[in-house]
């Protein structure tokens, strides 16, 4: 077998749309700011954080995942927070990035919603001048939560639109469909902002569905579960409706059993416009680079796929057309 090589790989210029901030948290920054804040962590070392990272579902994950988000307090926090995760799309040569933000993780500590958004922008501002890498920033509301939550948490970015492109909707998926937030969504797309949606990760394709004719997203996070429903198939072929797929998530949580079972590269086959993330990198054991390590040593996925994935990336991406057409040169 031929498989790609990591550093080929590496220096594949990518571009990242499903990256939650709060999961790019590594165990050393935790245990640095829940010093800094004197929060106490239910860990005595992060060997031991590591250790944990052991999951049989995404409920399993999102427990953990909220408990280290504790340690964010100042804005300070959240600049490093993202300026680490930055730092590393550096190192991996992703040039665009789209993350999304939990703000009501944060609101419901006491945590005001400016802070958590004023320094997030100022690290994705300073990697632009610095780094070359651009932005856009989504936030997301928690499903768990109820919609009068979600609307609260919408009045509270009201100030700040100027630094958010859109809305997303993620957290336990299962008993949580996405029309649950339609009027919600609805308010957003009024204030102009831009929809996506964490669709057919755990839960079925019908919820890829809601959210495309309830919520209106530009792009399904997830919708691996759309294979299981062949109109919906032709659907997102016909439309190159993008799905921003996670395959190290997707194994970590027990989606797939193993990344040989993966659906993204026959997918691609089939014409459907997928993407690769790593969703959560701190929590699943790889950012960008890992990723597509793993399908190219699972699936034996060739250069010409991992090229393709990168220009349905740029294709999905909220980048203006002048930055797509950059973006897409470099290839
Ligand atoms: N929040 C962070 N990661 C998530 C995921 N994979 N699914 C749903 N919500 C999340
Ligand atoms: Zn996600």
């Amino acid at each position: 077998m031929n498989t790609v090589s990591r550093d080929w790989l590496n220096k594949l210029h990518k571009v990242e749309l499903h990256l939650h901030l709060e999961g790019s948290l590594e165990p050393e920054l935790m245990f640095k700011l829940a010093q800094k804040n004197q929060i106490t962590l239910p860990f005595e070392s992060v060997e031991q954080v590591r250790q944990a990272y052991q999951f049989s579902n995404l409920q399993d994950f999102l427990d953990i995942y909220y408990q280290g988000a504790n340690v964010l307090l100042e804005e300070d926090d959240f600049y490093d927070l993202t300026w680490a995760y930055l730092t590393k799309c550096h190192e991996q040569n992703v040039i665009h990035v789209e993350p999304f933000f939990d703000p009501q993780t944060h609101t419901d500590r006491g945590v005001p919603f400016g802070t958590v958004v004023k320094g997030i922008s100022r690290a994705l501002k300073d990697a632009e001048s610095q780094l070359g890498i651009s932005s856009k920033l989504i936030m997301c509301f928690l499903r768990h939560l109820s919609e009068d939550e979600a609307f609260k948490t919408l009045a509270q970015a009201e100030p700040f639109l100027d630094l958010i492109i859109g809305v997303g909707l993620d957290s336990s998926e299962l008993g949580q469909p996405p029309q649950k937030f339609s009027r919600v969504f609805a308010k957003a797309r009024e204030l102009g902002l831009l929809t996506v949606a964490h669709a057919g990760e755990e839960g079925p394709a019908e919820y890829v569905w809601t959210a495309i004719n309830d919520l209106k997203v530009s792009r399904v996070d997830h919708g691996v579960r759309s294979t299981d429903d062949p109109k919906l198939m032709k659907y997102l072929i016909e439309t190159r409706m993008p799905l921003t797929v996670c395959p190290l998530s997707n194994t970590k949580l027990c989606v797939f059993d193993d990344m040989s079972q993966h659906n993204i590269l026959a997918m691609l086959e089939q014409g459907v416009c997928v993407t690769v993330s790593s969703d959560d990198p701190a929590y699943f054991g790889g950012y960008m680079t890992e990723n597509f390590v793993a399908l190219a040593e699972s699936l034996d996925m060739s250069k010409d796929q991992a090229i393709s994935i990168v220009k349905n990336s740029i294709e999905a991406s909220f980048a203006s057309k002048e930055r797509k057409q950059q973006m897409m040169e470099l290839l």
